[in-house]
């Protein structure tokens, strides 16, 4: 399998050292097999034709074709065996595991791709060696631009310019045939890294869970946790300057001014250019700081991939919070006036954040009570189904 990329916006996948791009959607290669089913239906309705599958890559199209193929028919495989021959014989190619008497039927060869033709001249001039009565090749895609053979292609599902493609079948040094659409090779080879950065906004009220989640993220799929409220505890613990300016609003569990924060992350993303990908913990909290997040990640190429929201209700974050107060000893912990402030705070500045994702169509409603485990299984899920949207 091809390590599913977390880019799945844009869909670019990584397959060994390519990256390609979405070309063909699933959509438009079933309508293009729907065509062809209805030429052949009326074409060869009441003459029991025998369709002949050319194996590995026309296993999908051969599929999702017959299924269509309302009328008696026969089907059968074969795989084209291709070796170095003698010097006037050149590259042989040899059909194998035909087990079906040919003689005086109707033939439709199924291909899954025809671009010199080299394969299918092989294919349709034994099957005609052998009797058949008519023969006809139906491609899923064809290649007109670099088709050099006589022999006519009479149902090309879709017709495409000559390159390389992967996915529905086909494969790309043996991987992608498991794909459900057909992806072509992306130029943008060199931006790959950034692409599969993975960026995550953990968000919710105080005592939500971000922090305990967040360690648990960050090891799951290699990310850099940036905290801005451990970054600024920290700060105030190094009697910085910073963190003489923070801790006064800190302490009354007021918000610290927009631009601190912001030029805080800006230096940490700087730090950590090299990463797999970010969890933003605590941040952004107000849009002018989710405004400023965008613009610093698209300088890198990058964006926020999702929003995960833990939603806990206020009489649990108020004790979870009160009990690590008197375990751990946390400033803004310790006095129930600034814990209240903080969930106010929250609903009144942070909150309308949810609308921000939401209209970029990034927000996870993700409860957030329950074991630790539960939560950071619920996560992982929504994290997972990035890659099928
Ligand atoms: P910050 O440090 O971000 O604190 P917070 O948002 O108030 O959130 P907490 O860290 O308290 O909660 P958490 O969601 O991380 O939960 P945790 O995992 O710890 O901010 C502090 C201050 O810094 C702000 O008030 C502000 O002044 C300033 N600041 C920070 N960022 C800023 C920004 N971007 N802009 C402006 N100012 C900013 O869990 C809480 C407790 O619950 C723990 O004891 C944990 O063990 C427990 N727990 C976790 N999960 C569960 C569970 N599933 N079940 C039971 N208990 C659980
Ligand atoms: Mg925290």
């Amino acid at each position: 399998m091809p390590r599913q990329q977390f880019y799945s916006r844009l869909k670019r996948i990584k397959i060994h050292d390519k990256v390609f791009k979405p070309y063909l959607s699933e959509g438009k290669i079933q309508a293009a097999i729907e065509a062809v089913a209805q030429k052949l239906h009326h074409q060869y309705i009441g003459k029991q034709p025998v369709f002949i599958g050319v194996l590995n890559g026309s296993f999908y199209f051969a599929a999702d074709l017959l299924k269509r193929i309302d009328f008696e028919c026969e089907v059968s495989f074969v795989k084209v065996a291709s070796y170095q021959g003698t010097k006037s014989t050149g590259n042989v190619r040899q059909l194998i595991g035909l087990d079906q008497r040919i003689q005086d039927r109707h033939v439709i060869v199924i291909e899954d791709i025809v671009d010199t033709g080299n394969t299918i001249e092989a294919v349709t001039e034994q099957i005609n060696n052998m009797g058949a009565k008519s023969i006809a090749v139906t491609t899923l895609l064809f290649k007109p631009e670099v088709y050099e053979k006589q022999v006519p292609i009479d149902y090309p599902a879709i017709e495409i310019s000559p390159e390389f493609v992967v996915g529905y079948g086909l494969d790309y040094d043996g991987l992608g045939r498991n794909l459900n659409e057909i992806y072509i090779l992306s130029e943008e080879q060199s931006i790959k890294e950034n692409k599969e950065m993975l960026n995550i906004v953990l968000f919710g009220p105080p005592g939500a869970g971000k922090g305990t989640q967040a360690v648990k993220l960050k090891e799951e799929y290699n990310l850099t946790h940036l905290s801005t409220g451990d970054i600024l505890r920290n700060e105030i613990k190094n009697d910085s300057e910073l963190g003489a300016k923070a801790k006064a609003f800190m302490d009354k569990g007021e918000l610290v001014p927009d631009e601190l924060v912001i030029d805080m992350i800006e230096k940490c993303l700087q730090k950590y250019s090299d990463s797999k990908g970010f969890i933003f913990d605590g941040f952004p909290r107000t849009t002018e700081q989710a405004r400023a997040l965008d613009s610093l990640l698209q300088k890198y190429d990058t964006e926020i991939d999702t929003m995960l929201s833990l939603e806990v209700d206020d009489e649990e974050l108020v004790a979870r919070i009160v009990q690590r107060g008197r375990d751990s000893g946390r400033e803004d912990d310790k006095n129930e006036s600034v814990i209240f402030n903080r969930i106010i705070t929250y609903n009144k500045k942070t909150a309308p954040l949810k609308n921000y994702y939401s209209e970029q169509d990034k927000y996870h409603s993700i409860n957030g009570v329950g074991d630790v485990e539960d939560v950071f299984g619920r996560l992982k899920t929504s994290i997972e189904e990035l890659n099928s949207n």
